[in-house]
C-alpha cells in the first residue's frame, strides 16, 4: 500500500506552542501507513521577490521541496490580532511561487486553528483559507477544526482533550480521503481490450 506523507506546519515558533503540541499529538496518533513530518519555519527569511527564483535562500528551498514532495499539508495556527501570524503568511508566500506552478498549487491542505479564547482562532482560519485559495491549494472543505479554550486541553506538550483530538483526527481522515481521490484521478482509466 502507498504510504501517505504529510507535512505539518505550525503557525507558532514558540517552544511551548499549543499549535505545535496539537500537530505532535496528531503525528503520534496516526496509523503506520501515514507519516507526518513537521516543517520548521524558524530559518525562513522574510519574503523578498529579489531573492525568489530558481536559487532561493537554502531554508526556503528546503521548505518548498518538503511541501512539494508531501501528499498533503496540515497547518495548525494561532490567531494574532484577528489574523494569521506573519511567520505563517510569510512561509505561504514563499511556497506560493512561481504562481500557477508552485508547491502549494493543487496541494491538499487541512487547516486547523486553536486559541486560549472561546473563538478558537476562527478569524485566522478564515484568513488562512482565503490566502490558500490565492495559492490555488486544495483546501479541505469540512466542518472547521477550531479548538477553543486550548490552554485547558494541552498537558505535557500533548492535546489531551479526547473530543478535540478525535475531531482533529477525523479531519486528517478527510485529508487522506482527498489525497486518495487525487491518486485515483491520476491513475489512467482502464480500457476494454480490443477485439
Ligand atoms: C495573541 N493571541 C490571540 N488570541 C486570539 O484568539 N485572538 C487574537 O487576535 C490574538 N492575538 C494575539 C496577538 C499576539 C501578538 C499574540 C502573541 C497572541 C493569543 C494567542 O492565541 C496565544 O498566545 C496562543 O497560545 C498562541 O499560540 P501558541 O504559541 O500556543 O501555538
Amino acid at each position: 500500500m502507498n504510504k501517505f506523507r504529510l507535512a505539518g506546519i505550525s503557525g507558532s515558533l514558540r517552544q511551548g506552542s499549543s499549535n505545535t503540541a496539537i500537530l505532535r499529538t496528531l503525528q503520534a496518533s496516526l496509523p503506520p501507513e501515514v507519516e507526518m513530518t513537521l516543517l520548521p519555519l524558524e530559518g525562513i527569511p522574510l519574503y523578498n521577490q529579489d531573492l525568489d527564483g530558481p536559487n532561493p535562500p537554502e531554508a526556503v528551498r528546503e521548505f518548498k521541496a518538503a511541501v512539494e514532495s508531501s501528499d498533503g499539508v496540515v497547518m495548525c495556527s494561532p490567531e494574532y490580532n484577528f489574523g494569521m501570524p506573519g511567520v505563517l503568511k510569510n512561509a505561504i508566500d514563499w511556497a506560493s511561487r512561481p504562481a500557477f506552478a508552485s508547491p502549494l498549487k493543487g496541494k491538499p491542505v487541512l487547516v486547523m486553528t486553536c486559541s486560549p479564547a472561546f473563538t478558537g482562532g476562527v478569524r485566522a482560519q478564515a484568513q488562512l483559507r482565503e490566502t490558500l485559495g490565492g495559492a490555488l491549494s486544495r483546501v479541505i472543505s469540512r466542518p472547521q477544526v477550531v479548538i477553543a479554550g486550548v490552554n485547558a486541553k494541552i498537558e505535557g506538550g500533548r492535546l489531551t482533550d479526547p473530543a478535540s483530538l478525535s475531531f482533529a483526527l477525523e479531519a486528517v481522515n478527510d485529508l487522506l480521503a482527498e489525497i486518495g481521490l487525487l491518486r485515483a484521478a491520476r491513475t489512467p482509466a482502464m480500457q476494454p481490450a480490443e477485439g
